[in-house]
């Protein structure tokens, strides 16, 4: 990892552990997906580097290297990632401050003592925070004791997913949308509604209650102590 320092004999040692431990490495093999919260720093790395070698080169594409490593010297390449990379302890490649322009597949290639060549892809995906979602009632309309809700909570421009929840729990599968739309009658309305936006780095939510299946309350019950109806006539 980038921020360990390991006496370099541990490291070798810990490189030669692995090399016994691990099974050995085919050519262009794909790690996991690696996912980063952008403004953070991440360390690429691969399970079953061979315990010795003569080179190393992280590309960013087939045509840019990003650094290269040799006889005990680390070069740096002009590349957009300048000032923002450095070969960690383990030979992994730390990006500081990562954004979501870095999402990419990183190539390592490692030339062995033997004059052999094996390859890793290692794909990077970076994520922003998701905001906090507000809901937006758009539609609250009472037919027949029943009432027809439609409620949003989209966010432009993201990859995201949302889950919307009520006091029993979620809703099913085919009603999880940016839009929730359902009808409910007084034996199956809920309290409350909360969207949940998420992406794999973090989550955010919003709720917004329910007095009864259309009629909409300010707090959240427990708080309703400082909850006065509108209607509220003044007595003197
Ligand atoms: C990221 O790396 C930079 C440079 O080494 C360091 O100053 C900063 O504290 C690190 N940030 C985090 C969140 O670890
Ligand atoms: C509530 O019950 C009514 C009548 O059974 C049904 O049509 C409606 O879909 C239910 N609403 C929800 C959210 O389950
Ligand atoms: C949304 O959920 C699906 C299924 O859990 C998951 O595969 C996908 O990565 C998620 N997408 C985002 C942007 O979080
Ligand atoms: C909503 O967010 C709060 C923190 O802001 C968290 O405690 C709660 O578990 C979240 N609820 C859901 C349903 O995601």
């Amino acid at each position: 990892m980038c921020s360990q320092r390991l006496k370099p004999c541990l490291a070798l040692e810990l490189l030669l552990l692995f090399h016994l431990v691990l099974p050995t490495s085919t050519q262009g093999h794909s790690e996991h997906w690696v996912t980063a919260i952008s403004g953070t720093n991440v360390s690429l790395q691969i399970s079953n580097l061979p315990a010795k070698y003569k080179q190393l080169t992280w590309f960013y594409t087939t045509s840019q290297k990003i650094l290269e490593w040799e006889s005990n010297q680390t070069i740096l390449f002009n590349s957009k990632f300048k000032g923002r990379v450095s070969l960690g302890q383990s030979h992994d490649l730390c990006i500081h401050n990562v954004q979501k322009e870095d999402s990419n597949t990183y190539i390592l290639r490692v030339l062995t003592e033997s004059g052999t060549e094996k390859e890793w892809h290692i794909p990077l995906e970076v994520f922003d925070p998701v905001p906090k979602p507000e809901i937006e009632i758009q539609k609250t309309q009472e037919v027949n004791n029943r009432c027809h809700l439609q409620l949003s909570c989209r966010i432009p421009n993201q990859l995201i997913n949302y889950t919307w929840y009520r006091d029993s729990g979620p809703f099913s599968t085919g009603l999880q949308n940016s839009v929730l739309e359902i009808v409910v009658e007084p034996n199956n309305y809920s309290t409350f509604y909360t969207c949940q936006v998420s992406n794999p780095v973090s989550s955010k939510n919003d709720t917004v209650y329910f007095t009864s299946p259309c009629k909409l309350g300010t707090m959240e019950p427990g708080h309703s102590s400082s909850f006065f109806p509108p209607d509220l006539p003044c007595l003197f």
